[in-house]
């Protein structure tokens, strides 16, 4: 098959091929997504072979007004309500138990639905012309970063998919939040653009799940099946440092040799001595989110680098979700230096 790059002044075309049960790429402000008809199981079933996704591994749905959750989920309670009226549109993907007309194909056989309605204008004007919502993961084939370009995109999907919708970088890079609203309290699953904090001002108390921050255990039932899979996983074998940059500086210069890189702050590259990969300023978490996974991108197309040593990201704000995706991509190996 050969995949279609259109620009935006081409977005009917991509309405078209969605309409028809055709698979499309689409910018959203997160990362790009692989899009297909929600309400059509066979459309959705070619993303998990775009993909290579694991079937047992369900769908976020995307809308572009928030009158169209109705046709989607079987409750909408009122915490529910709040954070889609405060975070909507926006990096924000809410859990809650699904109405019949989701095909088992989107819920991998749960009996809930992920749903979000996004801020990027050309995915919003798109999902209007198609006139359906678009299940849609990331981009990526799976285990690779998702892509933040639709030059990321084409690496990994050209051939496999009718079109990319190129819609520039996306400006926030990491994945949308999820919550779901099927726990009481509400349990944030993964961290994104919408932090813990402003979350918990809307609705009060929200669980974080063990898995965020943590390994788990894969024989223990987890809420949300994408946790369990290893994700964002360069070539290289990846290693946080958890110090301060200073340390971090003296102890890749101490391992200065050709296979090893470091994946540092922009303001520290002059002082390694090794090859050095950057993911933003060390003052501004926005920028480590925007830039983190083009920089693993970066990493993998250079073979010459076996192990690099990362600097470990500010847990906090947007800061969880920075080393919620830096920690998968190095397997949960951190080193402490005191
Ligand atoms: O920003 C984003 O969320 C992007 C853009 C394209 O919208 N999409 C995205 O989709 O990251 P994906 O499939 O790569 O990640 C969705 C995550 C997966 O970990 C999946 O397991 C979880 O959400 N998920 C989806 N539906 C779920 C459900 N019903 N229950 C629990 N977890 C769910
Ligand atoms: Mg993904």
């Amino acid at each position: 098959m050969q995949t279609k790059l259109l620009s935006e002044r081409e977005i009917d075309k991509a309405a078209f091929l969605l309409k028809n049960g055709g698979v499309v790429a689409i910018p959203t402000e997160t990362v790009y997504g692989l899009a297909a008809n929600a309400f059509d199981g066979l459309a959705v079933s070619k993303i998990f072979c775009a993909k290579g996704r694991p079937m047992d591994n369900p769908l976020i749905v995307h809308i572009s007004d928030i009158q169209e959750i109705y046709q989607l989920v079987a409750e909408f309670p009122v915490k529910a309500q709040k954070l889609c009226r405060k975070f909507w549109p926006g990096p924000l993907t809410i859990i809650l138990p699904k109405s019949k007309k989701i095909p088992r194909e989107v819920s991998a056989g749960l009996e809930t639905v992920a749903v979000r309605l996004p801020s990027h204008k050309l995915a919003r004007n798109l999902i209007k012309k198609a006139g359906i919502p678009l299940a849609a993961p990331s981009a990526n084939i799976s285990g690779k970063p998702s892509p933040t370009t639709a030059l990321h995109v084409l690496e990994d999907m050209d051939g496999k998919i009718d079109a990319i919708l190129d819609g520039g970088t996306c400006s926030v890079g990491l994945e949308s939040t999820v919550i779901t609203l099927t726990t009481n309290p509400p349990t944030l699953l993964r961290p994104g653009g919408v932090t813990l904090k402003q979350l918990e001002s809307e609705i009060g108390e929200v669980d974080l799940d063990d898995a965020v921050l943590k390994k788990v255990d894969n024989s223990k039932k987890v809420i949300s099946p994408g946790m369990k899979y290893k994700h964002y996983a360069p070539n290289a074998k990846v290693i946080i440092l958890e110090c301060s940059r200073e340390k971090f500086i003296d102890y890749v210069n101490h391992k200065s040799s050709e296979n090893v890189a470091a994946l540092c702050y922009n303001e520290d590259v002059n002082f390694i001595q090794v090859k050095t990969f950057t993911y933003g300023s060390y003052k501004n978490p926005e920028l480590q989110a925007k830039t983190l996974f083009d920089a693993l991108r970066e990493i993998d197309k250079d073979e010459s680098v076996e192990i690099v040593y990362a600097i470990c990201p500010s847990k906090s704000g947007i800061g969880m979700a920075v080393y919620n995706r830096l920690v998968r991509a190095a397997g949960f190996e951190v080193l402490y230096i005191e």
